[in-house]
């Protein structure tokens, strides 16, 4: 039996979470594994409901579980708040008390969704399949912030600070990865300006020594986000900082289609791992049932991969995506075919898995 801590979160977060619900429930009945599965309070509903975006009940459970399966926070209610106030704030303690300091994201094109990137055919004939490792509990996220008030106006300032084993810790990382998949690896800096990216670069040079089977490559990365666009099979592995990461990220998921296709996992070595989609709550589609939930359902096969070594059920859940793409099923975000809302998609890949529902 596996306790899994659900924070559904705002805006679109439910609705995605729900199918993937739907999903890990046919999962369980198909693998015969027990999920234990509890939803609690975070972000703004959380700040509704309590006063704060990360309640003590929801971190205690989320601490206490095997895995944290997330859907979004944020929206515009919630906007006008201080900045530590607000739902963002929530998504960045729980990060830090997991102290999941690896998050995966990987950008893979699903063939039937060639037509959907916007990338021309030929820049897309042997796939696209990038792996961002985003160092996640570091850098401008967690430096030094503040905003005071001086003659003839504000000084507002986030500081980027990185240390020795934070950059050590990340690298080890994506080095591991790559040697199960293609041992290449491109670390993304701007070592030309920042202090933070010089060191960032040594460390990474200094690693990458204990693992010369591993090709490693620096880019700055404005020029990163401009190869990614002209030339994305150049790039196995993006190791890169906490908010290069977060942008890079949402621009290699629209190369696959849609933001709606990104799963992510955020991983602390034996720790409790957190699951969640790469996009935000998405207020603007709120309601209308015109979310993708592919992105939480794969995240959902993350999890399975990842916290519970249960391989076969994750690329169970990635067959049937592909299956249901290759059929035609579409959500508005992914263009031409046949137009399911997020409950049919959800219903759908839930059906594909091959298991009658009850
Ligand atoms: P967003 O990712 O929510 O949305 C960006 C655009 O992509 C929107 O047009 C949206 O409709 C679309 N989109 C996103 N997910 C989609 C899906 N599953 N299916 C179809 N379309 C989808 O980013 P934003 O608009 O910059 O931010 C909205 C709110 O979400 C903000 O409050 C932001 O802080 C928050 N946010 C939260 C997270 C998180 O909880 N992990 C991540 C990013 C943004
Ligand atoms: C993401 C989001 C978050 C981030 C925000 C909401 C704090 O954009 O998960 O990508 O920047 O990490
Ligand atoms: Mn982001």
């Amino acid at each position: 039996m596996y306790k899994i801590a659900v924070l559904p979160g705002d805006g679109i977060g439910p609705e995605v979470i729900n199918e993937a619900l739907k999903v890990l429930d046919v999962i369980s009945k198909k693998f015969n594994v027990k999920f234990d599965v509890k939803e609690y309070a975070f972000g703004g509903i959380a700040i509704d409901k309590f006063g704060c975006p990360y309640p003590k009940e929801t971190e205690n459970a989320c601490l206490n579980s095997d895995a944290v399966l997330l859907g979004a926070v944020g929206g515009y209610k919630w906007d006008i708040l201080n900045g530590d106030k607000r739902p963002e704030a929530g998504l960045l303690a729980l990060r830090k008390s997991l102290g999941v300091y690896a998050n995966l994201r990987p950008a893979t094109l699903f063939k039937p969704l060639k037509s959907a990137s916007p990338l021309k055919d030929e820049l897309l004939k042997d796939g696209l399949d990038i792996l961002v490792v985003r160092e996640l509990t570091g850098g401008m996220y967690f430096g030094p912030r503040g905003t005071e008030k001086i003659d003839g106006g504000f000084k507002a300032y986030d500081t980027e600070v990185y240390e020795t084993a934070e950059i050590k810790r990340i690298a080890i990382t994506a080095f591991e990865t790559a040697r199960k998949r293609n041992k290449k690896i491109t670390s993304v800096d701007k070592a030309n300006i920042l202090d933070t990216s010089r060191l960032w670069r040594s460390i990474v040079n200094e690693i990458s020594k204990d693992y010369p089977d591993v090709e490693l490559n620096h880019m700055y990365v404005d020029n990163c986000a401009m190869q990614l666009i002209k030339d994305p099979s150049q790039f196995d592995i993006i190791l890169t900082s906490n908010i290069f990461g977060d942008i890079l990220s949402d621009e290699a998921s629209q190369l696959t289609g849609s933001i709606g296709m990104l799963p992510s996992a955020s991983l602390r070595g034996d720790k409790v791992g957190l699951y969640e989609p790469i996009h935000g709550s998405a207020p603007d589609i709120a309601g209308t049932k015109k979310a993708n939930p592919l992105a939480t359902i794969l995240s959902v096969a993350m999890m399975l991969e990842y916290s519970f070594d249960m391989k076969d059920a994750s690329n169970a859940i990635k067959e049937a995506v592909n299956k249901v793409l290759e059929d035609g099923y579409r959500t508005a975000d992914l263009g031409k075919g046949k137009l399911v809302n997020t409950e049919e998609m959800g219903d759908k890949v839930a059906e594909y898995i091959g298991v009658v529902k009850c």
